[in-house]
């Protein structure tokens, strides 16, 4: 490790970022009844143009109103290439209530984008005085996006999470997929005749939770668009999981428990990951830096691994 110590992310759970588009308030209270820990209001791409007006006053009352018990409540806003956005931020801050806690920017594309919307906020909250400041989110959902990952997961104090966007990420690559995330058709290896298929989100994953554990920033997977595939959500959430991602997103209520299931860890990790750290303290005591747990090496790096599932259980216990 460097001298640097790699700073903590955000101590809150992130299983689950539910969304709910901000022109249809009908789903506001549902998706405040739900069990995912993070809520998403949408003002981009899930709000038709012409009803954009309208969705910000729903949210804007909704964030008063609702009950989000201790939910994080986060409000995507519209992408800085449209001529909605600064209009989403004003709106937003002025008049919502101190319940909101974070803004989400979407395809985000360098620092500059984080730096010009916290610019604004930062006007906003100390002209009106609010006391609690707003949290930004992301999501890399663009070949800029992915090129500029880390200056982004770097770019303002307010920067909590951040999410891979796979439709408009597999757009702006020009990847030949029109899924919304999960296994594509076309994405496989050969051997000896069989098809083997590979994971074409794979590196950006890796790139995203590298660059928020570089920088104390929570990594989250984005949307999984087939919501009548429950085998293919919790195969794409396992692997997110697998390489050090948090959460994962639902566009629809059915994928929340889901989500909640495979980012909990579950007793049995636990449970090994308290025996390795028990296996590590006799070794400690008895003078070793390594010793034989279940037939396996385990080190003073074990110690960390187990520490992850550990820390991650008790956060989400407490
Ligand atoms: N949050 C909470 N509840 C939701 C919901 C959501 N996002 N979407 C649907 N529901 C509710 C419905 O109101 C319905 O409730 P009911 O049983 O009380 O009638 C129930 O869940 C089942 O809904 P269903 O009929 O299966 O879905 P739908 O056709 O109403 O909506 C979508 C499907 C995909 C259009 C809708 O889930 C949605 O808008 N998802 C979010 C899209 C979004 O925000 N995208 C941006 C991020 S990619
Ligand atoms: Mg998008």
């Amino acid at each position: 490790m460097s001298f640097r110590i790699q700073p903590a992310a955000p101590a809150r759970p992130n299983r689950c970022q539910l969304f709910g588009p901000g022109s249809r308030p009908a789903i506001f209270e549902k998706m405040a009844a739900s069990a995912a820990d993070v809520i998403n209001l949408d003002l981009e791409d899930s709000v038709a143009p012409d009803d954009k007006p309208e969705a910000r006053k729903n949210i804007i009352q909704a964030i008063g109103d609702v009950d989000w018990g201790s939910k994080t409540l986060s409000v995507r806003i519209n992408g800085l290439d449209t001529p909605y956005w600064y209009r989403d931020v004003v709106d937003l801050l002025e008049n919502a209530s101190d319940r909101l806690d974070q803004i989400m920017i979407p395809k985000a594309g360098c620092a500059g984008d984080i730096y010009a919307v916290d610019a604004l906020v930062t006007a906003i909250e100390s002209a009106k005085g609010r006391t609690k400041p707003i949290s930004f989110e992301v999501i890399i959902e663009s070949a800029a996006g992915i090129a500029h990952v880390e200056e982004i997961a770097a770019a303002s104090p307010r920067m909590e999470a951040m999410s891979l966007g796979a439709a408009d990420f597999a757009a702006s690559m020009g990847m030949q997929t029109t899924g919304i995330g999960g296994t594509q058709e076309d994405y496989y290896m050969i051997r000896e005749g069989v098809k083997h298929w590979s994971d074409p989100w794979h590196w950006a994953q890796a790139a995203i939770v590298a660059a928020c554990r570089t920088h104390g920033v929570l990594p989250v997977d984005g949307p999984f668009g087939d919501f009548s595939d429950d085998e293919g959500f919790v195969a794409q959430a396992k692997r997110s999981a697998t390489l050090g991602m948090v959460g994962k997103w639902a566009i629809h209520p059915k994928q929340v428990a889901l989500a909640n299931e495979v980012f909990t860890p579950s007793d049995a990790a636990v449970s090994e990951a308290r025996e390795i750290l028990a296996a590590m303290e006799k070794a400690k005591a008895e003078g070793a830096g390594a010793t034989v747990y279940k037939g396996r090496l385990v080190d003073i790096a074990s110690i960390k691994q187990a520490e992850v599932i550990v820390k991650q259980a008790e956060l989400l216990a407490g």
